[in-house]
């Protein structure tokens, strides 16, 4: 059961917050004071991120672009693989080169990869130059460390674990003014023994449907054109919950509300994707048709290992079932090549399903070994260069298969909501289809953060090109 940060608590942090903005006009006379906020990771760490920001503009700084120049720098990490970890390291070291231009630069340092301990304890060791460090059960005391901070020069190391708090209500400054992250839960009680997530983020708790629903509205009646529900596993939505809501009833909820927008979620496990689930996204015209069901792998024996608690057939019937009832469907996935104890044998079985289910696209990675978690201590025969070759297959196979799918759209006219400038082409806009394919497209009058109708004109092995209707 998910307990929630009490009013009282949250008072004293908008106390903090005015304390902080106190001393930083006093500080900065002449300037506003700004602050560069980078999150690393999966989008509910940038969702974190946006309330980091919320927070500091509410003490009064300015966001930037860079971390060069800025007078408080946050790293909102990521502990999922190795190189994640390896990615902050090395840009710490340029933060700390900054700091020696500006000694008052306060650097902090929060997300996944602090609340491990032994992070935690090597940046008190080897960077002294971090002023704080703070786990992710305690985000909402940001205003307090940075008081601390700001008024006795104190560091802060502060990665108490709670048992599942959220906080509701925090300021946020958002990434994006048509598309949301909306969080629907935090932490997760699957244990894959690959996973580190469990052990930085806490076990599974669900916010309130109230409180989902109306941040939904609120974001729709501003003209927020995509939200993008979040959870580690969304399908196991509400169980911790007395009221008796699921995800299907969520989603269900949030299709009613009268306005014109996109509705996308992730992540569903595919031990809690049900018929009901794949019902309500046939029945609901706002939610995109699109499913990212992560398979890890296509041997069961492997899945065992990985505690994954499905077996490969169960996961076909889930995707049968769901292309028989939307005949549109787009699927994606993750898939790690290389978990201990996996055979060549039982990597093929792995390409065999990828073949079968005809992804979109898919996200693979080479296993990584997480301190702490079990698959870190099974045997691992395989050298490194092997599982690079099977991840180089696999890639190959997947190529094939997304210019397939891609070559399947040519013809057809797709609802498109453009999210950018072309990446090579200034002349060009970029959008997602409601199956999440990428869409390039001429510019004319159409305009990022609008729908439009668009003809599909030619397909690349990523991205497909099309002109307005
Ligand atoms: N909750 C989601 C996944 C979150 S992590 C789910 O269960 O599907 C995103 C992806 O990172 C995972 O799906 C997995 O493919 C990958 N991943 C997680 N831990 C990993 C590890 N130790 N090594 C390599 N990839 C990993
Ligand atoms: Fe990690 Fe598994 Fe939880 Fe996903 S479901 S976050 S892979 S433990
Ligand atoms: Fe990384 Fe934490 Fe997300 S480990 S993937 S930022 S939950």
């Amino acid at each position: 059961m998910s307990k929630l940060v009490s009013p009282e608590e949250l008072l004293r942090q908008t106390e903090y917050m005015k304390k902080c903005e106190d001393i930083l006009k006093k500080t900065f006379v002449n300037r506003q004071p700004i602050c560069y906020v980078h999150s690393y990771g999966c989008q509910g760490n940038v969702a974190d991120g946006e309330k980091i920001k919320g927070m500091l503009a509410e003490m009064g700084y300015g966001l930037s672009n860079s971390a060069e120049g800025a007078d408080v720098v946050i790293f909102n990490t990521c502990a999922i693989r190795e190189n994640a970890q390896d990615r902050v390291y090395g840009n710490l070291g340029m933060l700390i080169h900054y700091k020696k231009k500006n000694p008052a630069m306060i650097i902090g340092l929060c997300g996944c990869m602090v609340q491990q301990d032994h992070v935690a304890r090597r940046l008190k060791e080897v960077f002294p130059g971090v002023n704080l460090v703070f786990g992710t059960h305690v985000i909402h005391q940001l205003p307090e460390f940075m008081y601390n901070i700001l008024s006795n020069s104190s560091k802060i190391y502060n990665i108490t674990e709670s048992n599942g708090v959220i906080a509701e209500g925090l300021p946020i400054v958002r990434e994006s003014n048509f598309k949301a992250s909306v969080p629907i839960s935090y932490g997760c009680n699957n244990f894959c023994t690959y996973c580190i997530v469990p052990y930085v983020k806490g076990r599974e708790r669900s916010r309130s449907f109230d409180s989902i629903y109306s941040e939904v509205k609120e974001l729709v009646s501003n003209g927020y054109k995509e939200i993008m529900l979040l959870g580690q596993n969304v399908n196991s939505y509400g169980s911790d919950l007395d009221s008796g809501v699921n995800f299907s009833y969520l989603l269900s909820k949030i299709n009613e509300i009268d306005a014109d927008f996109r509705i996308r979620f992730m992540t569903s496990h595919p031990k809690d994707a049900t018929k009901e689930l794949i019902d309500t996204i046939a029945r609901c015209d706002k939610v995109c048709k699109h499913l990212h069901l992560p398979v890890q792998c296509g041997s069961n024996k492997i899945l065992k290992a990985m505690n994954r608690k499905y077996t490969v057939s169960q996961y076909l019937k889930i995707i049968d079932y769901a292309k028989n009832k939307i005949p549109n469907i787009s699927f994606t996935s993750d898939i790690i090549v290389g978990f201990p104890g996996e055979t060549y044998s039982d990597f093929k079985e792995t390409l065999k399903l990828v073949e079968q289910v005809k992804y979109s696209s898919l996200f693979m990675f080479i296993f990584s070994p997480r301190r702490g978690t079990k698959a870190e201590l099974m045997s691992d025969s395989i050298p490194k260069e092997e599982k690079s070759r099977w991840l180089s297959e696999l890639i190959n196979c997947q190529n094939e298969i997304s210019a397939k799918v891609h070559e399947s759209y040519v013809g057809r006219t797709e609802r498109v909501l453009f999210d950018g400038v072309g990446r090579t082409n200034d002349n060009m806009l970029t959008g997602r289809t409601d199956t999440n394919l990428v869409v390039d497209c001429e510019k004319f009058n159409l305009k990022i953060g609008e729908f439009a109708d668009i003809k599909i004109t030619k397909a690349h092995r990523m991205a497909l090109v099309g002109e307005l209707v």
